[in-house]
């Protein structure tokens, strides 16, 4: 449920002047967000297939785990305020590349490059960016690996192209993520400056154990294959 503050803020930024056609609005967006969660489901499927299909046998599931979410109204709000685009359906459709989100976790680095290459290579799948950050990690240390993707969704009478977000890292990459993200989003933080230097040696001590996590299993996989 949104909160009031939320929807005043919602109707205000669409209809200043006509607050009487939320309703039309409401409608309108729903069954935006009924798409983006349709784009959802079907490349979470894609994903999951490649999972089952990669465990078979005594192999190992190369997922730990998918999340998913659509981007809050309000974010999608600030987002549009940010990039100083005007609150319209449209341009969210144009310039959101993110309101369509999925999460993979996996276990080893391998893993992320194995299964974006798999789903870069599907026919229905076109690849509009890639953002690497394990290789070209950020600053503070953040560790990624980011696609765009359109896939086409079929409807009652149309078929049309939406964007999903998706992030791919391993789990000590996220358990990372998820702390800097609790400091990023409170303000007035005391020891900011220590607290940023701390994260970004935990980045590096978890890039290098993703390393040799990776190498550990490679030398057990080779005496399995003896
Ligand atoms: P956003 O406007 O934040 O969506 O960034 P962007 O459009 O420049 O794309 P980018 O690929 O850099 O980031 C997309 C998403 O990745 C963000 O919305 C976050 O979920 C995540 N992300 C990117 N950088 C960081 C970071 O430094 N820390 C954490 N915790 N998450 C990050
Ligand atoms: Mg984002």
């Amino acid at each position: 449920m949104l909160e009031k503050e939320e929807k005043a803020e919602i109707i205000k930024a669409f209809f200043p002047d006509e607050p009487e056609k939320i309703f039309d609005y409401i409608f309108l967006f729903n069954e935006l967000m009924m798409k983006y969660n349709s784009a959802i489901r079907e490349v979470k499927t894609k994903i999951e297939i490649l999972n089952d299909e990669l465990s078979l046998g005594n192999r190992n599931n190369p997922i730990l785990s998918i999340q998913s979410r659509t981007k809050k109204p309000v974010s999608i709000i600030q987002k549009l305020k940010k990039l100083s685009k005007p609150t319209t359906l449209d341009t969210v459709v144009e310039n959101l590349n993110d309101v369509a989100g999925i999460r993979i976790i996996c276990s080893f680095i391998d893993d992320i490059y194995r299964l974006s290459d798999m789903l870069s290579k599907q026919d229905d799948i076109t690849v509009i960016a890639i953002k690497d950050y394990i290789k070209n990690p950020k600053p503070n240390g953040y560790r990624s690996y980011h696609m765009i993707v359109e896939v086409p969704v079929f409807f009652s009478n149309s078929k049309q192209l939406m964007r999903v977000e998706i992030q791919i890292r391993t789990v000590a990459m996220d358990f990372w993520a998820s702390l800097e993200h609790r400091m990023k989003y409170k303000s007035n933080i005391e020891n900011a400056e220590e607290i940023t230097t701390e994260l970004k040696e935990c980045a590096d001590v978890i890039a290098k154990t993703d390393m040799h996590m990776l190498e550990i299993r490679n030398k057990i996989d080779k005496n399995e294959l003896q």
